[in-house]
């Protein structure tokens, strides 16, 4: 991998992707099989958090202690991060005691910074802008159903948000064709529209039309109408995203194979109905458990 950190997908190139997930399906396998990795003896990762989280702080968690290393959380509330000690001074600090660190913040500056002076790998665990660390999950999961990436239909309904823009970059670095339904003024980033013009074999669609989007999807992607941070505009949000739902209408006009992905927390009744997520929930928990295995990928390739 010739990257040096993880802050966004739009840095990797297909080949770096395929490296991680082809190294993911091994370290999955051979975890299954009582074979050890301990390829990060002795080394920390320091994981800050200005968000909450289960999935991102479990799995690189147990991803450390399964590579042989360890772990420590940071939250913004009780570190001098939530006082205000710049990000410059604490990525120097932890640069000198730590091995990597995994950020999970707001702006995506913040993780650029941190990267720019921490002298150590950086992973992003979340941002506003992307979500990095769940889309390889979502690729390595799509892989281990379908087996090829290349050539299939990925559909995302919802909030044009980190999710929404890490799967298009993501998909489409992967060869997969990518259509988009949300309201016109939830539309992902524009750095995310600018990059879709520079891809020569995948096509991607932006409509408000749900139906549409779905129509001979594969892969049919969610996400949560308001994220975190969004706290105040969920009722708005609700208006907003009325009839922006996985629901069977939609899955009736995808491929009769579909899978659902959805990176989790559900709103169930909101983005995805109750019926399409339990029908669907042997993959959405598989991308789950891939967390972990995407992400001590990661670590192994920029933390050896
Ligand atoms: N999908 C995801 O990142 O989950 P958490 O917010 O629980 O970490
Ligand atoms: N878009 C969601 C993803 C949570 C994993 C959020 O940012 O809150």
């Amino acid at each position: 991998m010739q990257n040096k950190h993880l802050l966004k997908l739009l840095d990797l190139s297909r080949e770096e992707i395929r490296e991680i997930l082809d190294l993911a399906d091994q370290l999955k396998y051979d975890q299954k099989h009582g074979i050890d990795h301990q390829v990060l003896k002795g080394k920390t990762l320091a994981m800050i958090f200005e968000k909450n989280s289960t999935r991102t702080r479990v799995s690189f968690e147990v991803g450390m202690f399964q590579l042989g290393g360890h772990a420590l959380f940071l939250s913004s509330k009780d570190s001098q991060l939530g006082r205000g000690e710049p990000i410059e001074d604490t990525a120097r600090v932890l640069g000198r005691y730590c091995d990597g660190i995994m950020i999970r913040t707001f702006g995506q500056d913040t993780v650029e910074k941190l990267a720019q002076y921490a002298g150590i790998p950086v992973i992003n665990g979340l941002t506003d802008f992307c979500h990095p660390c769940q889309v390889l999950a979502d690729l390595m999961t799509i892989r281990e159903h379908k087996a090829e990436l290349e050539g299939l239909n990925v559909c995302y309904i919802g909030d044009g948000n980190n999710m929404a823009n890490s799967i298009i970059v993501g998909c489409m670095k992967c060869g997969m064709n990518v259509s988009i339904a949300c309201p016109n003024s939830y539309r992902p980033d524009g750095a995310v529209l600018e990059f879709v013009k520079s891809v020569q074999d995948a096509t991607f669609t932006l409509t408000d039309d749900v139906l549409a989007a779905a129509r001979d999807a594969d892969v049919i992607f969610t996400d949560v109408w308001a994220s975190m941070g969004m706290e105040d505009e969920v009722k708005a949000r609700r208006e907003a995203f009325m009839g922006y739902q996985v629901n069977d209408a939609v899955m009736a006009a995808a491929h009769p194979d579909c899978m659902v992905q959805h990176c989790l927390p559900a709103h169930r009744g909101e983005e995805i109905t109750a019926e399409v997520f339990e029908a669907h929930a042997q993959e959405i928990f598989d991308e789950a458990e891939n967390r972990l295995h995407a992400q001590k990928a990661v670590m192994a390739l920029l933390m050896k």
